[in-house]
């Protein structure tokens, strides 16, 4: 079992090294934590000390220290893993220029192998050439840059810095990795047709699956970008583009089409939309009224003909009857490698609920049933079944 040394720079993201260096220990590693003076500001060493059972070092000075021991050189011999995160950009900088004022990157100069950083910082401070400079001098010199995410920040700016989520790091490091290297696109949540300004047609549907979905193929090392409609749910730490209506859904699918080697439509795509568009909000005049509505793009239907032999489509349909018979007709119209169906007239599973139960079909006609389950646990179903046939297609077996 290798020995974990995790550097903490002083960050808000802090409190998420927390949860990575718990997930180490229970995965039986022995870990031990260095500080910097300012990560002290955000979370105490005692906090990592009661987590790892060990002691968290900070000052590299300390007149407690045994004298027989030098820490920067003990603890860089004792680590057969180094992972620093937070990274701020201040110490990165520090280290990618070897600069060694502190036990971190003392320790940073005598440790031999690579080492893992995970940059998190305001979406400016990361996109400044100094910081984007100092990254590539540290890939540069063998170190490994896992990228920060896409989202909000605790400043409430929106971009690139997010520090990636602990399971996702603590799965790189420790991990099996299936889908390393496969591009995957996942369409998560309702669309939302405007009426007027005011009101609009949508669909109920949480986002749930789908960013179960993003989330644990993220987590099983693919690089994973989400499509999505106003969901109800964090899309912390995902690469996610935001749409409303079923036509941007469309044209942000058809965008990235050619690179995706596994497409998985979970979105409840709206199937109207109003035939006109009210710009001002429309008065309750009479006792009735009725709007005219046309059919949306059927996006999967669209995109079918563009299907490339190596690419797997994976399809849901929401039944409220004849569950089979309606999901087999649209993984036959819809060129689909699977369907996954679920019975949306039950209440315990579903639209909004933490569970699921799904039968999936394949285009080969056999059925697989997951029976009731957790979405995450639904997720890992269909991202399995989707590796083996893009493995499959792409003589990979
Ligand atoms: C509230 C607050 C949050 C901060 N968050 C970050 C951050 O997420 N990333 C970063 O690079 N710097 C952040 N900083 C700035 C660093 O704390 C500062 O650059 C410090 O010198 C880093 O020291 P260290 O690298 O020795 O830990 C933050 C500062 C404050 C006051």
């Amino acid at each position: 079992m290798p020995n974990y040394l995790i550097g903490v720079t002083g960050g808000i993201a802090c409190y998420k090294t927390i949860t990575l260096c718990r997930l180490l220990m229970k995965a039986g590693h022995d870990v031990r934590v260095i500080m910097t003076d300012n990560a002290c500001k955000f979370v105490t060493p005692l906090t990592f000390e009661t987590i790892t059972r060990n002691r968290a070092y900070v000052d590299e000075f300390d007149a407690g220290l045994a004298p027989d021991i030098i820490e920067h050189i003990d603890l860089a011999n004792w680590a057969d893993e180094f992972v620093i995160a937070p990274a701020t950009a201040n110490s990165m900088a520090k280290i990618a220029n070897g600069i060694a004022d502190n036990l971190l990157t003392s320790t940073v100069l005598v440790y031999k192998k690579p080492i893992v950083f995970s940059p998190a910082m305001n979406v400016d401070m990361y996109a400044n050439v100094a910081t984007q400079t100092n990254l590539k001098r540290l890939a540069e010199m063998g170190h490994q840059i896992i990228e920060p995410g896409v989202g909000e920040m605790a400043c409430q700016a929106e971009g690139k810095g997010r520090m990636a989520e602990p399971e996702e790091i603590f799965q790189m490091l420790c991990g099996d990795m299936p889908l390393e290297g496969v591009n995957i696109l996942v369409t998560a949540g309702p669309t939302v047709e405007p009426i007027d300004p005011v009101r609009y047609i949508s669909n109920r549907s949480s986002g749930k699956m789908g960013v179960a979905i993003a989330k644990k193929a993220m987590a099983m090392g693919a690089n994973v970008k989400v499509v999505a409609g106003p969901v109800s749910v964090s899309l912390e730490g995902l690469n996610c583009v935001s749409v409303q209506t079923a036509d941007e859904m469309l044209a942000a699918v058809k965008a990235d089409l050619s690179k995706v080697n596994i497409l998985i439509m979970a979105a409840a795509v709206a199937d109207y939309k109003v035939s006109e568009y009210s710009d001002k909000k429309i008065k309750k005049n009479s006792e009735n009224m009725s709007i005219e509505l046309e059919k949306n793009p059927d996006i999967l239907k669209t995109i079918a003909s563009d299907k490339d032999v190596k690419q797997v489509f994976v399809g849901f349909a929401a039944e409220s009857n004849d569950v089979r018979e309606n999901a087999l007709k649209k993984l036959d119209a819809k060129n689909l490698d699977f369907i996954v169906a679920n019975d949306i007239s039950r209440e315990d599973i579903g639209f909004e609920t933490d569970q699921n139960e799904v039968s999936i079909y394949f285009s080969d006609g056999t059925t697989t049933e997951s029976g009731k389950i957790e979405k995450s646990k639904v997720a890992e179903l269909i991202l399995s079944n989707a590796l083996k046939l893009y493995k499959a297609k792409n003589g990979t077996v």
